[in-house]
């Protein structure tokens, strides 16, 4: 794109709403009511090109909502490209101040936190063919579902697309038929002739505008909980299984809504402890970051603070493998014991062993009659007892019912803590899809963890239906098998390995000489794990589908700000 014809599409970008003669989507905005920007910080830095109009409105900012990270997308931009001098303190202000007031309520964020929790789930969007098609050929749609904006807006967003990245004219967003391009012949009379492009504003304007009942109620109601003190964390990590630990959070007195953290926590029985800082931005959304003495990366804590302030969950993953990650719940301890979880996730019939009970505030001395797991299941002893954690000797009848069992201490209940099954009946590998990248030389491998875990026919007796009763991880032997989808398939000797823990790690980036064609370490593989129950004479087998791909080579804005310039 030209120069000026960038230049000229930035200055019409800035033109204040209602400004000059009114197009239709002006008046579109007046009827939208924007966000006045009551911050001096906002309007000292950003004014000079935003112009501040009537009732503080402020062109761009006044009628956009986003998440904390599409905001900090923003500045940096503001910054790398529109040679905006801010100092760090400043720009976390003003981050701080537009995720707070011009920002998402609970109910926005909960069907897309997984885009701030960095989770690999498969997402599919329904409401809107022509938006997944054209807004996920780039980025997550997630950055798109974390955002509000009026009609004019949206549009604006397109337009910043086109005018930065100007290949997308090319690509299905304008079917390479749209600005300074010659229109193809017109399609069939009656037949639905908008542009891609135009067909998603018309549905984001709709469905994600910047007014919605759910921010007018947030906005008003929201407060940030006290959220000082000791939180006791339940989590999950994918190959390891059930994570306990305590969470102790101190007021940061240098910023509002700041906070020290620390972490202690038991993963595969190995002791960590991280010291952390974290802010909570629009009175949920906790960010944090936390490393232990040694760690090469930080941990990210990406979490929603419930209502009420008595728990909080999300994910904390690594920075610089995010795939890598636990999934938490942390709830607030009072002074009322509490059970959070326990130690295995099943438990089989006719079998005596020792479960570990975690929780809070439990009481300093107890008899095994006040530790309860439902029918069936007898406790016989207290083998150890501390205030976090009880051991409980627990013998399983025979005939015990197959399901899920709540339990209690002393008053205090997890429901549906763990499931009580007679046999394995079979095992998933999961994710049932997973992806890694190659990696090492450029740029980092993106590793991918499976786990095996069991299952056992529900009611119905059979496998594979939506009654099974999961019983959480079991043992495996790992293994990568050919996924032929070509003749003569390669991949099994030059993708990566598995180990033992199923952690699989692709192999190099780049083009390799030694493959047929001089390919990249790329492929597809089964994930082949294999598990014999105790007693059991065959070995029960899953698998799951691997892809392994190239590396994310667009990092779009480390470099750029870095540079301080155009690209
Ligand atoms: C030097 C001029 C300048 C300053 C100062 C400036 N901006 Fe911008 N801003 C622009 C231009 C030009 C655009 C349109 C192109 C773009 O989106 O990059 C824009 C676009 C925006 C948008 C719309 C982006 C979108 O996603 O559609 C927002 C929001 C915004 N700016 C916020 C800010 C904030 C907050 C500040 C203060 C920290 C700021 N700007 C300071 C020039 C500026
Ligand atoms: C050509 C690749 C590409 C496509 C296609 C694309 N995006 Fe983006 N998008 C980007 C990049 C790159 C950024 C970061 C822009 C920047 O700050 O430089 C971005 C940023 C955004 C942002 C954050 C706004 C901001 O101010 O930074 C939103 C929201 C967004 N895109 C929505 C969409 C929607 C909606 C679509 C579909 C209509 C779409 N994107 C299609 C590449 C793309």
């Amino acid at each position: 794109m030209s120069h000026w014809l960038l230049s000229s599409m930035l200055a019409a970008a800035l033109v204040p709403v209602g400004a000059g003669a009114a197009t239709a989507g002006q008046a579109a905005a007046a009827a939208d009511t924007g966000i006045p920007v009551e911050s001096d910080l906002v309007r000292q830095k950003c004014g000079s090109c935003h112009t501040p109009g009537p009732d503080r409105m402020m062109t761009r900012i006044s009628y956009r909502r986003a998440s904390p990270e599409n905001w900090e997308l923003t500045i940096k931009r503001m910054v790398g490209i529109h040679n905006v001098a801010l100092a760090p303190a400043d720009a976390r202000a003003i981050l701080k101040y537009l995720s707070d007031h011009h920002g998402l309520a609970p109910d926005e964020v909960k069907p897309a936190r997984w885009e701030a929790e960095r989770r690999q789930d498969d997402f599919t969007y329904t409401a809107d063919a022509t938006t997944t098609q054209i807004c996920t050929v780039c980025h997550s749609l997630g950055r798109v579902l974390t955002e509000r904006r009026t009609k004019p807006e949206w549009d604006l967003l397109i337009a910043m697309h086109r005018g930065y990245y100007p290949g997308v004219d090319n690509q299905p967003m304008y079917q390479g038929q749209g600005f300074r391009r010659t229109r193809k012949a017109d399609p069939a009379p009656g037949a639905d002739n908008r542009d891609p492009a135009v067909k998603a504003v018309a549905h984001l304007s709709t469905a994600f505008p910047l007014v919605t009942p759910e921010w007018r109620a947030w906005s008003a109601a929201m407060q940030l909980p006290a959220m000082a003190g000791t939180w006791i964390v339940a989590g999950y990590e994918r190959g390891t299984g059930p994570v306990f630990g305590e969470f102790t959070v101190t007021a940061d007195a240098g910023a509002p809504d700041a906070f020290t953290t620390r972490t202690d926590l038991t993963i595969a029985g190995k002791k960590v402890t991280r010291a952390g800082r974290a802010t909570v931005y629009t009175g949920f959304q906790w960010r944090g970051r936390a490393a232990a003495d040694g760690d090469k990366g930080t941990w990210r804590e990406v979490m929603m603070i419930e209502r009420g302030g008595r728990e909080m969950s999300g994910r904390w993953f690594t920075g610089a493998h995010d795939e890598i990650g636990i999934d938490v719940t942390l709830t607030k301890v009072g002074a009322d014991p509490i059970v959070v979880g326990t130690s295995v996730l099943s438990l089989k019939a006719g079998t005596t062993q020792t479960v570990s009970i975690y929780g809070a505030n439990l009481p300093a001395s107890l008899t095994p009659a006040v530790v309860t797991f439902g029918s069936g299941i007898q406790v016989t002893r207290v083998a150890a007892l501390s205030p976090g954690r009880l051991d409980a000797d627990v013998t399983v009848a025979a005939d015990a019912r197959v399901g899920p069992r709540d339990v209690m201490v002393a008053g205090a209940a997890r429901p549906q803590a763990l499931v009580v099954y007679a046999k394995v009946d079979g095992i998933r590998v999961l994710p049932q899809s997973g992806m890694a990248r190659v990696g090492g030389v450029v740029f980092p491998k993106q590793l991918a963890q499976f786990e095996a875990v069991g299952f056992t026919n529900g009611p119905d007796g059979k496998p594979g239906t939506a009654d099974d009763l999961m019983l959480g991880p079991v043992d495996a032997t790992w293994s990568v098998e050919e996924y032929t989808a070509t003749f003569g398939d390669d991949d099994l000797q030059f993708a990566g390995a598995i180990d033992a823990s199923g952690m699989f790690t692709p192999a190099v980036d780049g083009p390799n000489p030694e493959r047929s064609g001089n390919r990249n370490n790329v492929g597809d593989l089964w994930v082949v794990a294999q598990h014999t129950p105790p007693g059991a004479t065959a070995p029960l087998k899953a698998r799951s589908y691997l892809l392994i791909s190239v590396p994310v080579y667009m990092r779009w804005y480390g470099p750029m700000v870095d540079a301080g310039g155009e690209k």
